[in-house]
């Protein structure tokens, strides 16, 4: 027995499934994807295979053509793992089907009610499979390393379209009366993290020939104003990078519980309505998802131990992406907004220094609980330094060695290593990436970004303590992440005068950017600036997004009158929180003082 990866069952030694069949019947009444799934291998196998389950109902196992009886053992509920489910599978096996139900607590997976939905009329369903969630949705190998292609119906109530991280084929009318079938095929090797479906009263429209967006009606056409840049975004992206290999990059843009503010799923990124901010200011996002096209989704870490390999990357590409549409200024202030990320999760990590090494090791921890800045800017920084080392043409030229190299394929640090130190013998050393891999904390000398126009905004910033007042001309011109950076780089608590200063010549507390907006209420709320406090209780409720929640939420806690509001606040929202959401404000609420 051979186990790779400490949140899976998947076993090295047992025969790898590389090929899904999926035939789903999405039931929003009682919350349950029913169905089967077939698992294909490449070439017959026989004997035992551990797979994956959380909350999952089995009903059936079988050899697929033979229809034959296949054993099957179910273990215990582990609290990070859920239950491995053991098969024991005859000779010459070419395919194993399993009938099975989701529960209706599957992590993996929200259902929304009408109201929850801009529309009002019509439930939702999306899913969020990364790190170890699709095991909530489906008995599988839920390790990245074991990749699979795969072919999904999807049987929904009429009037309701499914979308997944697929190419769409046709759809038609269901097997029962007032259902709709959707078929997907996915000829591109996945890690089982990507799979992706939602369900929702989805339309679209064309952004180029490669591209759309799907959103419900009355969202479609903000955002498809909202990312009209998109190609432009691919065909810099292709430049740095090489062929986008996934033919075609959609999106879908969905109601705003969705916990993260994008998911690369491939051919289908998913997006937070909170980046409708309706002047493309915070289109950094989808760069961001796009890049993973190359690192995570054409790379991907083995484990989420190897988590920065996506993350670290990919915020890398997502900047050199930015860099070349938009310049070396804004750039330079996507990597001071990064810094105010990581400078929080190192302070956040101060007890647990083991979670801000990049090669991490996670037996026994939740990657949810793992999850922080760190791999993203932390890892950032160790490619900055690597490209620096090695010069800007050599290092793009290595990159897409490397990702020539592994390709379709899902890897360890010590691969990333071992193949950098074979292309380009010494980088590794030059940069001390030991200390940036294996060693807590920052290594010094960390790269810079240095722009004179940051240096001016956090100038003002800084002299704020002081009594001195930005110039109001100068504030108006500021750009969206300029106002950022310099909110960012006030003191964290502020008198009540200085909070109604700051709102009434920025409007900050009407602004529809919800970058600025959360930064805002983060210093309203540790400030106890009261009239901010009916926009706080509006953005908490209607907003599901993590990034947001935790820092509102912590400075909430700040003091007893808005520990009271924050308690009030998540007893009416949680119910439309996502799982993950909801578990992280719980765990914010029980940090604070009693
Ligand atoms: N893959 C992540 C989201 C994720 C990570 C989901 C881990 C589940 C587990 C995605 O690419 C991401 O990083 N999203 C960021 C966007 C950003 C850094 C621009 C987010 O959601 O804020
Ligand atoms: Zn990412």
């Amino acid at each position: 027995m051979i186990r790779t990866d400490p949140h899976s069952y998947f076993d090295d030694l047992q025969p790898r499934a590389n090929r899904w069949h999926l035939r789903l019947l999405v039931d929003f009444d009682s919350r349950i994807l029913g169905g089967e799934v077939t698992l294909m291998f490449p070439r017959p196998v026989s004997g035992i295979l551990d797979l994956d389950s959380k909350g999952l109902a089995i009903h059936r196992v079988w050899v697929t053509v033979s229809g034959a009886e296949v054993p099957y053992e179910l273990g215990p509920e582990e609290p990070i793992l859920g239950r491995r489910l053991r098969l024991t599978l005859p000779e010459a096996t070419h395919g194993v089907s399993i009938a099975y139900e989701t529960s209706p607590e599957a992590v993996g997976l929200q259902w929304l009610e009408p109201a929850q939905t801009e529309g009002g009329r019509l439930p939702f369903l999306f899913s969020q499979c990364q790190a170890i969630h699709a095991r909530t949705l489906l008995p599988c190998q839920d390790s990245a390393v074991a990749r699979v292609t795969y072919e999904a119906e999807v049987v929904v109530p009429e009037g309701l379209r499914a979308v997944m991280s697929a190419g769409a084929g046709s759809d038609g009318p269901g097997p029962f009366p007032g259902t709709r079938v959707f078929h997907f095929r996915m000829p591109q090797p996945i890690p089982s993290y990507l799979l992706a479906l939602a369900v929702g009263d989805l339309e679209s429209r064309e952004l180029s020939p490669r591209s759309r967006v799907w959103a419900e009606p009355a969202t479609v056409d903000r955002a498809a104003w909202e990312f009209a840049g998109v190609e432009q975004m691919i065909v810099a992206a292709e430049g740095l990078f090489g062929p986008y290999e996934w033919e075609r990059y959609d999106m879908l843009v969905l109601p705003p519980s969705f916990p993260y503010g994008g998911m690369e799923n491939p051919r289908m990124t998913f997006l937070t309505p909170t980046l409708l901010a309706g002047d493309r200011s915070l289109v950094d996002v989808v760069a961001h998802e796009l890049a993973h096209s190359w690192t995570g989704n054409l790379v991907t870490n083995a484990t989420a131990e190897h988590f920065w390999l996506n993350e670290g990357f990919t915020v890398w590409a997502e900047r050199r992406i930015l860099r070349a549409i938009r310049g070396e200024e804004a750039a330079a202030l996507a990597w001071a907004i990064g810094q105010n990320a990581l400078d929080e999760s190192l302070e956040r990590f101060r007890e647990q220094p083991e979670l801000t090494l990049l090669r991490t090791r996670l037996a026994g921890v939740d990657p949810d609980d793992a999850f922080s800045s760190i791999p993203y800017e932390k890892g950032a920084r160790l490619v900055a330094a690597l490209e620096r080392a090695a010069g800007e043409t050599a290092f793009l030229a290595f990159l897409r060695d490397y990702m020539g190299r592994f390709r379709f394929t899902s890897i360890t640090t010590e691969q990333f290593c071992a193949f950098t130190e074979e292309r380009l013998p010494g980088l590794l050393g030059r940069v001390d990436a030991e200390a940036w891999l294996f060693r807590p904390g920052m290594p010094v000398p960390v790269p810079a970004f240095p722009s004179a126009r940051l240096d001016g905004i956090t100038g003002l910033a800084q002299a704020w303590a002081k009594g001195t007042r930005p110039p109001e001309a100068l504030m108006r011109d500021w750009s969206a992440n300029e106002l950022l950076v310099f909110l960012q780089g006030m003191p964290r608590e502020l008198s009540l005068e200085d909070c109604a200063w700051l709102d009434r010549e920025l409007g900050l507390t009407a602004r529809g950017n919800c970058e600025i907006l959360a930064e805002w209420l983060c210093l309203a709320a540790a400030s106890g600036y009261e009239p901010a406090y009916p926009r706080i209780r509006e953005m908490l409720v209607r907003v599901g997004r993590m990034k947001y929640l935790r820092p509102l939420y912590a400075a909430l806690g700040r003091h007893p009158a808005t520990r009271a509001l924050a308690r009030a606040v998540f007893q009416q929202a949680a119910a439309g929180y996502h799982t993950l959401s909801r578990r992280l404000v719980q765990t914010v609420l029980a940090g604070y003082p009693v």
